[in-house]
């Protein structure tokens, strides 16, 4: 019944994969394992049609175009340029969302954004009573940040819409377009704010009763300046069911080096890596740096720094060059060259693909502060896991599609694991998840050296638009 949307060039090639893609919706999930996902092929991908000539022309990415939207989005930043900071419900933040409803506008995208500034645009399709195939990535910036992370992921979406739109593509299930609140815990500590409470997270939800910031602002003062919940009643309705999606697919650069090093196009996620981060803080004495002398000292901004180097200790026993650990945070209080240290507040990072690895790095790491405090002397004030989430699997059949464009577009590609995390990992409970990832300069990210070639992100966003016609045919 859709066939008479679709012009034939490239309605034999959808037809052709997707019976690949369907075939595969029986395979039983729990059968995934993160060994099969090791980012190695257990089988060869069953074969997929070629792409058409006629075909490929009528994909055309505006790379100029996105070139400039992204450079244009890269000037909401609280730092100089190269270098992008856009925290979450910030002036500049509020004029890049800004930015982007204008553009899901110009896309004839239909606009809805939910308590807490998740955006949604929506190209309906002609079984709009089907679910959604949703895409899309983040656009706040950690500090002194590059312009790319999570970026590409929403600029690239809409572009791939404009893609379809251009190829004359009339999706059968809806496809809408996420920009995602706060996937970067800059602000509250909390990432993946927006996606964790799509997912329905209700601890988190009651918590931001009571979180505020660094400056003592609380989560719905800044939410309400930017004009978000406006009742904190509202908050329950941000909550998506599971099912909400038949599918949710993320484009966003690796972070990384790997695609690069391989002069390998696309990077085709298998398992998101588990993340978690703890806030720790210690409580001394203080006093005189001339008048108090060393063994009368109960210094804390000793102690933040023992239990620094036990953190890399730690990660380090675990034998694994998946387990890692950052100590991104140290402040002392009161901060002065004559004063010893009389508080100490750290935020800890640790990751591995292995949860259960992870998880002794942050045994090992509390039973460290606690040791640590009793011989210094000192307090431990506060051990507190903000978050410790299980790694995500990607959806074999959304794999399976990624690939199948991949290959139809004649682009490489390879399966590789996700060490970074996306909102793509809280995506995952619920709806069908998969992402895509392009090559960057150097792996370099979270820093203003970042970089993405424009050939590279157009890859993406082909890959990205051929996935969801797949994924929006079915
Ligand atoms: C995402 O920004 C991450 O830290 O992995
Ligand atoms: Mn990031
Ligand atoms: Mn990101």
């Amino acid at each position: 019944m859709f066939l008479k949307f679709f012009p034939t060039p490239l309605l034999f090639l959808l037809l052709c994969s997707l019976s690949t893609i369907l075939a595969d919706y029986d395979a039983d999930p729990t059968r995934s394992t993160m060994e099969q996902f090791s980012g190695y092929p257990t089988q060869e991908p069953d074969s997929v049609s070629s792409f058409s000539v006629d075909a490929v022309s009528s994909f055309s990415v505006d790379a100029q175009g996105l070139q400039k939207q992204i450079d244009e989005l890269s000037n909401f930043s609280d730092t100089p340029s190269p270098s992008v900071t856009r925290i979450l419900y910030s002036k500049m933040d509020v004029f890049a969302r800004r930015y982007i409803k204008n553009l899901m506008g110009l896309s004839g995208l239909s606009i809805r954004e939910d308590a807490v500034g998740n955006i949604f645009g929506r190209w309906e399709g002609y079984e709009p009573e089907l679910t959604a195939v949703a895409t899309g990535s983040h656009i706040d910036a950690i500090p002194y940040s590059g312009k790319y992370d999570g970026v590409v992921g929403v600029l690239g979406a809409i572009e791939a819409i404009n893609v379809l739109r251009r190829s004359g593509f009339k999706p059968r299930r809806s496809l809408e377009v996420i920009l995602f609140t706060s996937e970067e815990p800059t602000r509250f500590g909390i990432s993946c704010l927006g996606s964790r409470l799509l997912a329905g997270n209700e601890a988190l939800m009651k918590s931001l009763e009571t979180v505020v910031d660094s400056q003592n602002i609380s989560f719905f003062d800044a939410a309400r300046a930017a004009g978000y919940a406006n009742d904190e009643e509202d908050l329950p309705s941000v909550f998506l069911k599971k099912g909400s999606y038949s599918a949710f697919v993320e484009l966003h650069i690796e972070q990384g080096p790997i695609l690069e090093e391989e002069g390998i196009s696309i990077g085709i996620v298998t398992a998101i890596a588990a993340p978690a981060s703890i806030k720790v803080d210690f409580e001394g004495n203080g006093g005189h740096a001339g008048a108090v002398l060393m063994p009368n000292r109960n210094d804390a901004g000793l102690a933040a720094a023992e239990l620094a180097l036990a953190v890399e200790k730690h990660v380090l026993e675990s034998g694994s060059i998946d387990t890692v650990g950052t100590v991104g945070i140290l402040e002392l209080h009161p901060g002065a060259i004559n004063s010893i240290p009389s508080k100490s507040h750290l935020e800890i990072d640790t990751r591995d693909i292995n949860e259960m690895r992870r998880n002794t790095v942050i045994e090992k790491t509390h039973q460290s502060a606690i040791t640590i405090a009793k011989n210094r002397g000192v307090r431990l004030s506060e051990f507190k896991i903000i978050n410790q989430d299980p790694p995500a699997l990607s959806d074999k059949s959304i794999t399976k599609a990624m690939q199948a464009a991949s290959q139809e577009l004649n682009l490489s590609h390879k399966l590789m694991i996700s060490r970074a995390y996306h909102d793509s990992l809280f995506m995952a409970r619920i709806s069908p998840m998969g992402m895509i990832f392009i090559p960057c300069y150097k792996g370099y990210s979270h820093k203003p050296e970042e970089y993405a070639s424009i050939e590279d992100i157009a890859n993406g966003v082909k890959v990205l638009a051929l996935t969801l016609t797949k994924l929006s045919l079915y």
